[in-house]
């Protein structure tokens, strides 16, 4: 098996899940994701319909030569009796290497499998694997403040909040503050 596929299990260890690299056959079903008004409403990033060229160039550097060996954008898999089925992404994006820091994202994007504790588990390990494999100081991730899932998965998986950014979304109308986080990595 590939050494890029991370796996986990989730719901009290009763199902398993895994991370492997994002490829180009995935960018469809991704860009419906972020088109998915539910999924929307909760990111402060994809505020606007997302294209299939929106997705290119979120995921340019997937298979390139450097992320071959180290990807940093992978799709999320459930095992559904047997076969893996993708349910949502989880990347880091804007990184610095001359600064070995980037940010997190992560999103399911089938909207079943909310809640059930995928997303604390992909957190945890893509912590993991950009601290010890990729070489990572620094993973930052920012949730709009009313995200509470995601804000709950992000420190169960160990990001301590830095701060806030105030009045950073408007949604429906109404400004809402957006919640910074990162993990460090102790020298
Ligand atoms: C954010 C997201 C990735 C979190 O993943 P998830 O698998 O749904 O989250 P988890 O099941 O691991 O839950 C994390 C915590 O959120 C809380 N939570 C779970 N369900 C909840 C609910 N219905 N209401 C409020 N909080 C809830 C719990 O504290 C949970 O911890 P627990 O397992 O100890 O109870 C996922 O919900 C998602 O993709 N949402 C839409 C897109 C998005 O918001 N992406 C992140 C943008 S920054």
């Amino acid at each position: 098996m590939s050494t890029h596929i991370i796996e986990f299990v989730f719901q009290r260890g009763d199902k398993k899940g895994r991370l492997r690299p994002v490829n180009r056959k995935d960018w469809a079903q991704i860009v419906g994701w972020w088109n998915d008004p539910e999924v929307r409403r909760l990111f402060d990033v994809h505020f606007v319909d997302q294209t299939f060229s929106d997705a290119e160039k979120w995921f340019a550097k997937a298979g390139s030569e450097e992320e071959e060996k180290l990807p940093r954008s992978f799709v999320i898999e459930v095992d559904l009796d047997g076969k893996w089925v993708p349910v949502g992404t989880a990347e880091f994006y804007n990184e610095r290497p001359s600064h070995k820091t980037a940010e997190f994202g992560f999103l399911i994007g089938d909207k079943n499998w909310w809640g059930k504790g995928i997303g604390t588990e992909t957190a945890k390990r893509m912590v993991r694997y950009g601290v010890d494999q990729v070489g990572y100081k620094r993973i930052g991730a920012v949730s709009a403040a009313y995200n509470v899932r995601s804000l709950n998965a992000l420190q169960k998986a160990g990001f301590q909040i830095e701060g806030i950014r105030k009045s950073y979304v408007l949604r429906d109308g109404d400004y809402h503050d957006q919640t910074m986080m990162s993990v460090v990595r102790p020298d």
